[in-house]
């Protein structure tokens, strides 16, 4: 009897990890390790501005395309008013057209729930818990499966590469602004001053 076919290769979710990792260090740098609970509560407020923008931007698109995405703004609203603070303004969100740039923003989006399994961890250290400010992350860790789904979602569309991570790394930048990080190490704001000024 011939043997299974074997999976085909991850191919894509390769490209959007190796096309967005210097982008996904310097957003984990800038978040900080979360020891103290002002880094918590500054994550909190980043996350809102962040997930508050691309959400609706990205949600009807993605469920059309046959994917929905966790609504975790609201969620993240109630944490910042158990822990009495305003909701930050949401940061602007692109555009996203095509189901490559779909995908590529999902990844962004899903793969987030990876390093927020590590973040609750470090926030329950801190003491915040599904009900003491942390609900957010609760709900976006609790199906552990979901990333598999996610990427066999992805990976069955046979999509372009290129402009899923171009729509992946437009949407880091979104997350970097959101966080209160330059979106771009060469942008205006490290850019060296004119002489005389
Ligand atoms: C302090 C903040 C963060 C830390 C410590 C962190 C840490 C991690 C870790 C440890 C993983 C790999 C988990 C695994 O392979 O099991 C991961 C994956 C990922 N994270 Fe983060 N993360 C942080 C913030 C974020 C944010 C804010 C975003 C998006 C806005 C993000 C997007 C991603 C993505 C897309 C992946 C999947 C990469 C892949 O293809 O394997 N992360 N993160």
């Amino acid at each position: 009897m011939p043997l299974p076919a074997p999976p085909p290769p991850a191919a894509l979710r390769a490209a959007l990890r190796h096309g967005t990792d210097d982008l996904h260090m310097r957003l984990d740098a800038g978040i900080g390790p979360l020891t103290t609970k002002a880094e918590y509560l500054a994550y909190l407020q980043g996350s809102f501005a962040f997930r508050a923008a691309i959400e609706p931007a990205l949600h009807a698109a993605a469920e059309a395309a046959g994917w929905a995405p966790i609504r975790l703004a609201p969620t993240i609203a109630e944490d910042l008013a158990t822990l009495g603070l305003a909701r930050p303004r949401p940061v602007t969100a692109p555009a996203l057209e095509g189901l490559p740039a779909i995908a590529g923003a999902l990844y962004v989006l899903e793969g987030s729930a990876l390093g927020g399994v590590l973040i609750a961890r470090r926030a329950a250290a801190l003491g915040y818990g599904p009900d003491s400010g942390a609900a957010h992350l609760h709900r976006q860790t609790a199906r552990p499966g979901r990333w598999r789904a996610f990427l066999a979602w992805m990976e069955g569309h046979d999509l372009d590469p290129r402009p899923s991570v171009a729509a992946a790394r437009t949407v880091f930048g979104v997350a970097l602004l959101a966080y209160g990080q330059a979106p771009d190490p060469a942008g205006p704001r490290s850019k060296p001053k004119a002489n005389g000024t």
